[in-house]
């Protein structure tokens, strides 16, 4: 049986450079290099004690590899989403099968999905504390919001909705630290002051951690003086180089959907 807490993960398509891309540039993208990164992206979390989970290969969707789009897990509760860009959302039946293994391998949790025409993208949530702030972004919409507001209710959790204009998700903007402060690049946040707590960062790839537990964080190994700017609050800082999911806007939260328990 999986472990606690552990990460779901899917290898990167041999078609990645064809993922769907919103404010960037078409660049190209090395499908050996970011096999390779990938690799130290999940080694960083299994290092620290993570267990891994691998869903299906889906090697017939290119942004297949960004995994949290297409599945929240807020407390036990873990909701499918509906993803805003069509391309994406045939990813949902290989992410709901290893969803259901991982609840029959006997990890509680709880499941729902969006439905109708709710749109949710994972990218667009970020939990701090008892609020969920709820990106309204190309890829997310009013319905999608009201629906996962409706389902987290009962954990004790409220939902924010907040403007994402600049960049791809929410957490492409702003991401948040162990302690709730929350970090992002004022050139890519729509409204700062939407947030109780707003650490300014100096790059743009230093938006994005994930919390690895035990007063550490992920990041971008682009992000060397927003790394140092970590560093002096205290925080141990494990940083990967992602280049070539950052050239299809993704980053270090988008390529795994973390279950703490
Ligand atoms: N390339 C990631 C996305 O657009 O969903």
């Amino acid at each position: 049986m999986p472990s606690l807490p552990l990460i779901l993960v899917r290898p990167p398509s041999p078609r990645l450079a064809e993922g769907e891309l919103t404010h960037l540039d078409r660049v190209p993208v090395d499908p050996g290099l970011a096999r390779q990164q990938w690799e130290g992206y999940v080694a960083a979390f299994a290092d620290r004690g993570w267990d891994v989970v691998e869903l299906e290969a889906a090697p017939e969707h290119p942004d297949g590899v960004f995994v949290e789009d297409a599945l929240i897990v807020v407390d036990r509760l873990a909701v499918l989403t509906s993803p805003g860009a069509p391309s994406r959302r045939g990813e949902l039946t290989s992410t709901a099968a290893g969803l259901d293994r991982l609840v029959d391998a006997g990890v509680a949790l709880d499941v729902a999905a969006i439905s109708g025409a709710g749109r949710l993208d994972g990218g667009d949530v970020l939990e701090v504390a008892d609020v969920l702030y709820v990106g309204r972004s190309t890829r997310t919409n009013d319905q999608g919001i009201a629906q996962l507001a409706a389902l987290v209710k009962p954990y004790g959790r409220r939902v924010v909705a907040v403007p994402v204009s600049k960049v791809l998700h929410l957490k492409s903007a702003v991401t948040a630290l162990p302690d709730g402060t929350v970090v992002g690049h004022p050139p890519l946040v729509d409204d700062p002051g939407t947030f109780g707590s707003f650490l300014a960062v100096p790059e743009e790839h230093g938006t994005a951690v994930v919390d690895l537990g035990d007063g550490a964080v992920l990041m971008s190994a682009d992000a060397p003086q927003t790394a140092k700017l970590y560093a002096s609050r205290g925080l141990e800082v494990v940083t990967v180089p992602i280049t070539e999911f950052e050239r299809l806007e993704g980053c270090v939260t988008c390529l795994s959907v973390r279950v703490r328990g």
